[in-house]
């Protein structure tokens, strides 16, 4: 088990990535993301993830820098939108995104939502074509590792039949509440590493009584019970929070081992937190419309 946040898991392709990042889904765009993206680079952490579609990555970049924290320690993930599939589209969205972040490469490229059938009966073709503009840009040396976020196995298997590359990384919700277990172990067993996202479910678990209780028990907060909670399922959290002290206590999670009981009692909780975005659904394609 991991021991610190320096700890890393090890991708497909043998890049190591640091056991907990600093999620920026939903950090405003500005000074907000610049000055907590600068903090959480304080307190120690080395693993940023943002997306062209958070609308933050400049200022990510700017943080990155104001930091003074060499690149070459950073692992740093961005993401492809939705609008931009397609092999020619996804060749210069990636450079794009390597222009804002203001950085020559990009540690974790994710595809962040599949194109699924509700979207076009060539969902399959659309994304082997994205996926392929994602294999140039690595084969280019721009991006270390190449993954997608909010795939099913049905969208992963599919990828597979084309991506000379395979998938290193799926990054999906995760949080007591929704935790995914199918798509968790089909990754695992197809070699991927899980992240998740909203590891705290947007802050909506952090009331919950049984978490609560369970936070009592070893002298911690909610929210590093839910931290905890993701690196025991062998789960790479990414807890967003703006706040210094938040961001600083969200990475203290060493300390305490949830014993398998209460792990038991957050893998059993009723369904609480979920974000409602099922990939089926083409959730953020239809933000897009
Ligand atoms: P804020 O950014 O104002 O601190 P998730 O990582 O699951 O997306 O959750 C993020 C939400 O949880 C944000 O609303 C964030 O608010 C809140 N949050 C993050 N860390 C903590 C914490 N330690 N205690 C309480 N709320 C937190």
């Amino acid at each position: 088990m991991f021991k610190s946040s320096d700890d890393k898991f090890i991708l497909s392709n043998g890049v190591e990535i640091p056991c907990i990042g600093y999620g920026t889904w939903q950090t405003p765009s500005g000074d907000v993301a610049r000055t907590s993206v600068k903090a959480a680079l304080d307190a120690g952490y080395r693993h940023i993830d943002t997306a062209a579609a958070y609308g933050n990555e400049e200022d990510v970049g700017s943080g990155i820098i104001d930091s003074g924290v060499s690149r070459k320690e950073i692992f740093l993930t961005t993401k492809h939108w939705v609008t931009e599939r397609g092999y020619e589209k996804t060749v210069a969205a990636i450079d794009e995104s390597l222009k804002k972040l203001k950085t020559d490469y990009i540690d974790l490229y994710l595809i962040h939502w599949p194109c699924v059938e509700k979207i076009s009966p060539d969902w399959k073709e659309i994304n082997a074509s994205t996926w392929a503009g994602f294999e140039k840009a690595y084969k280019d040396g721009k991006i270390r590792a190449l993954g997608v976020s909010n795939f099913l196995p049905e969208h992963l298997s599919a990828l597979f039949e084309t991506a000379e590359i395979k998938p290193a990384v799926n990054q999906i919700e995760f949080h007591p509440g929704y935790y995914q277990p199918e798509n968790v172990r089909w990754c695992k067993e197809n070699g991927m590493v899980i992240e998740g996202w909203s590891p705290l479910g947007c802050g909506a678990v952090l009331n919950d009584p049984t978490i609560n209780a369970i936070a009592g028990k070893y002298n911690v907060c909610a929210a590093q019970v839910c931290v905890r909670f993701a690196l025991q399922s062998g789960v790479l959290p990414l807890p967003k929070s703006v706040h210094a002290d938040r961001i600083k206590l969200n990475k203290e999670v060493f300390g305490f081992e949830l014993s398998a009981e209460d792990m038991t009692a957050l893998m059993t909780l009723p369904p609480i937190g979920y974000s409602g975005f099922h990939p089926a659904q083409a959730p953020a394609d239809a933000l897009c419309e």
